[in-house]
């Protein structure tokens, strides 16, 4: 069967990587985090201390870019692909509030984007990837066969990252979190480089009233309406 690629883009926490992740486990193509790759390079900075406050000494980061190496390693006891910085496995440390609440601005400046477009096209090579991040179906792959563009309202996705972070041990509070998902998608929305928008051709998904296996559900069925529609044409 003919390969495709599939871009998932969307808010943050929309829960766009568990559905990303469950179908191309279902369907055996490689599903990529975009977002874990920006995580890591925010970690990278927090721990090198080109932080000062907010602001990032962007300078400093690009002489050192070349230094950061994101792979992807796949834990043979979850069979769950996890982010490695530096050959560090860093799959922890990079959803930690303390990375979330930098990341957008790391996120913002064109030569890091640069870099990871680069580094996301050439996984995307063969086909048969899904990826999800911001930017996916508009600037990484512009002819992905099937975007989509995932929604679900604010309260929603900051009550499901709440509960996530709290079942990771982590010490926080609804307000936070919505404050950092609206944070990021007022910055990731409104960045000159590759900003969070949705494809002219992309189908939306608004999965503020579905649980996890109806939005499974649909992203398969959306992929095989998508994949019949490709063999007609080809007849
Ligand atoms: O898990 P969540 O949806 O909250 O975020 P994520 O997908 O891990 O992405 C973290 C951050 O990385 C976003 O808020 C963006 O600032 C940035 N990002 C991006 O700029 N472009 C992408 N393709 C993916 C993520």
């Amino acid at each position: 069967m003919k390969k495709i690629v599939i871009a998932v883009d969307g808010y943050s926490s929309c829960g766009k990587s568990t559905m990303a992740k469950e179908l191309a486990k279902q369907i055996g193509y490689i599903y990529i985090d975009s977002g874990a790759m920006y995580r890591a390079v925010t970690l990278y900075c927090l721990q090198h201390h080109l932080f000062s406050g907010n602001t990032l000494d962007l300078d400093a980061l690009r002489k050192v870019l070349n230094d950061i190496k994101i792979t992807f390693v796949k834990n043979p006891e979850t069979g769950r692909s996890e982010t490695f910085l530096n050959g560090k496995n860093v799959e922890k440390e990079i959803r930690t509030m303390t990375v979330s609440n930098k990341v957008s601005i790391v996120a913002a400046a064109g030569f890091v984007r640069e870099e990871m477009v680069r580094q996301q096209q050439a996984m995307g090579s063969e086909k048969g990837i899904v990826m999800d991040g911001r930017d996916i179906g508009t600037v990484v792959f512009p002819h992905a066969e099937l975007k989509i563009f995932v929604t679900a309202s604010p309260e929603i996705r900051a009550q499901r990252r709440l509960e996530e972070l709290i079942a990771k041990g982590e010490n926080v509070n609804f307000e936070e979190v919505l404050h950092n998902l609206t944070t990021r998608d007022r910055i990731d929305s409104t960045r000159k480089d590759g900003p969070l928008k949705q494809a002219g051709d992309a189908v939306v998904l608004d999965n503020s009233e579905m649980t996890i296996q109806e939005q499974n559900r649909k992203l398969k069925e959306l992929y095989e309406n998508r994949v019949n529609e490709g063999l007609a044409r080809s007849l």
